[in-house]
């Protein structure tokens, strides 16, 4: 087969009188105005089970959107048996005629959907137009398209055959189901953890995270309508270890694909590990997990101060800092911070925060009340440093409407500070300021200070800098970035993930996650 080659899907701008503006508008409105009843799904039948929680709008929690109904340890059974019952006639299916539901989900999703599914991330999960429209339009199309273009690349990998004889791989999907559990941040990797397992055959259950099942909710009806059969991905929202105790203890699991706290991935291995017996073949386990993220500049970076006030800005507060990817913690030689205090402090003292469905705002809310007194927590910690923190901008948080965080930066004398350590989740970054002189073992604390390994960036024009940097900080980060932010990987360009305790480094959008859905079999035929 030769499938059509993969491209990154254009980012649609949604500035004053673009046609696409308009139509998002409408759909926000209309969205905002309905209250939605989110079901169950297990092998393609809703299922309202009574027990209910609310879906409420980040930065307006005044406001319910929906109702989530949630599974029990009933269900989980009951989607375990649905999805192992179609696992055969989905695994057997043609490779071009999975492929092709998947393609057909990205085109849907480029035109019908794309509004509904941006709309929906905007009102669930508070991201501006720009950050859903990356996210649950172009980064999902492109998981899509991309999966199938490396799927067909890995089938192509065969043995020699020598002669009288043929070897073949075949590719078999893993036995049993695999448990994908997604996070509120991105619905486009909510979309990959399920669809990636499925392109190569095997049957998922699906756990959305309870923060961001509205918008999945529209994944999972995109699916449906590109012609996903019945059964293969089961849609379970609600209580996770509930949910995981089924799941995770039951024969038949085949893998995990996770997004999302180091403890609760770390939580799951040990379920897994303590439960070895019980499995007919050891569960895959990809995780992709925590992240505390840097900028590192080196003194040559101060012939462009404008280009890395930006990407501490960018890398750190878009999408309110809550990528696994935003910068975090920030490292600035001496010679640069009285130049670029000021410039952060004025770009800012420009940010404008606020409901999301007002396009002209650059930030939302937080997502829950969990996560904006955990960051309240930490700025309070700030305050209360003494000498050792200082507040450079922002500091202030209002809960009154909805989950609102000033964009905040803190100097800390201290690298180890536990603002330089630990992963907050919010926009909240840390700056240590480093006497010029000592450059590699500022690296080498970088290196050391967080036990994370996710993303990282070092901004430098001397290019021995950029190559110390590059061999110091080498297993910090899975996703390394030279003179850009550490966020925004695009698939097909810079597959991601990290180590340490970031996960596994399967690099989602790539071939190497998608072997993690197959079992190989080997074949020789002797004539
Ligand atoms: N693609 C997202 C980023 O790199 C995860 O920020």
């Amino acid at each position: 087969t030769r499938v059509p080659p993969a491209q990154n899907e254009p980012i649609l701008s949604y500035a004053p009188g673009a046609p696409e503006r308009a139509v998002l508008q409408s759909t926000l409105q209309r969205m905002a105005s309905e209250r939605l009843d989110i079901p169950l799904i297990i092998g393609g039948k809703e299922v309202r089970t009574g027990k209910t929680d609310e879906v409420r709008m980040p930065h307006k929690h005044s406001h319910v959107l929906a109702t989530l109904h949630e599974a029990n340890a009933g269900h989980v059974e009951q989607a375990i048996q649905n999805a192992l019952s179609v696992k055969d006639a989905w695994s057997q299916m043609p490779f071009q005629e999975r492929a092709a539901i998947f393609l057909r989900a990205a085109e849907l999703l480029a035109t019908r959907y794309r509004p509904l599914l941006n709309a929906s991330t905007m009102l669930g999960q508070s991201k501006t137009a720009h950050q859903a429209e990356i996210d649950a339009a172009c980064e999902a199309i492109d998981f899509l398209r991309f999966n199938v273009a490396f799927a067909e690349q890995l089938l192509s990998q065969q043995p020699l055959s020598a002669p009288q004889t043929w070897n073949l791989t075949d590719y078999r999907p893993l036995d049993g189901f695999v448990f994908a559990v997604a996070p509120f941040n991105f619905t486009s990797i909510a979309l990959n953890l399920c669809t990636a397992p499925a392109l190569m055959g095997n049957v998922v259950l699906f756990k959305p995270a309870s923060t961001a099942a509205y918008s999945a909710w529209f994944v999972m009806e995109l699916l449906r309508e590109a012609g996903l059969p019945d059964g293969v991905i089961n849609f379970l929202p609600g209580d996770g270890p509930t949910i995981g105790n089924v799941a995770l203890t039951s024969p038949h699991l085949g893998g995990i694909h996770f997004t999302g706290s180091t403890p609760t991935f770390q939580g799951m291995w040990r379920t897994v590990g303590e439960n070895i017996q019980r499995y007919k073949q050891y569960p895959r386990l990809v995780g992709e997990t925590g992240g505390k993220d840097f900028i590192f500049a080196h003194a040559s970076a101060a012939d462009d101060v404008d280009a890395l006030a930006t990407a501490i800005v960018r890398g750190g507060y878009e999408y309110q800092g809550q990528k696994c990817s935003a910068a975090s913690r920030v490292y600035i030689p001496e010679s640069i911070w009285p130049k670029l205090k000021p410039r952060l402090q004025e770009f800012i003292s420009e940010l404008r925060m606020g409901d999301v469905t007002d396009f002209r705002n650059f930030m939302g809310a937080v997502i829950d009340e969990k996560s904006f007194k955990k960051v309240s927590s930490y700025i309070e910690l700030a305050k209360a440093g003494g000498a050792e923190a200082s507040i450079v901008a922002g500091g202030d948080a209002d809960r009154s409407e909805g989950w609102f965080v000033k964009p905040t930066l803190v100097q800390l004398t201290n690298p180890r500070h536990r603002i330089m350590q630990e992963e907050i989740f919010a926009p909240l970054v840390g700056v240590h300021v480093y006497p010029d002189a000592r450059f590699e073992e500022t690296l080498r604390e970088c290196d050391q200070a967080a036990t994370y390994a996710l993303t990282g960036a070092v901004f430098a024009r001397d290019r021995k800098a950029i190559a110390t940097a590059s061999r110091e900080l080498r297993h910090a980060a899975g996703n390394f970035y030279i003179n850009d932010k550490p966020t925004g990987a695009v698939v097909g360009q810079q597959p991601f993930g990290g180590s340490r305790a970031s996960g596994t480094n399967d690099k989602a959008g790539s071939m190497l996650n998608l072997v993690r859905w197959t079992s190989p079999r080997t074949i020789k035929e002797t004539f």
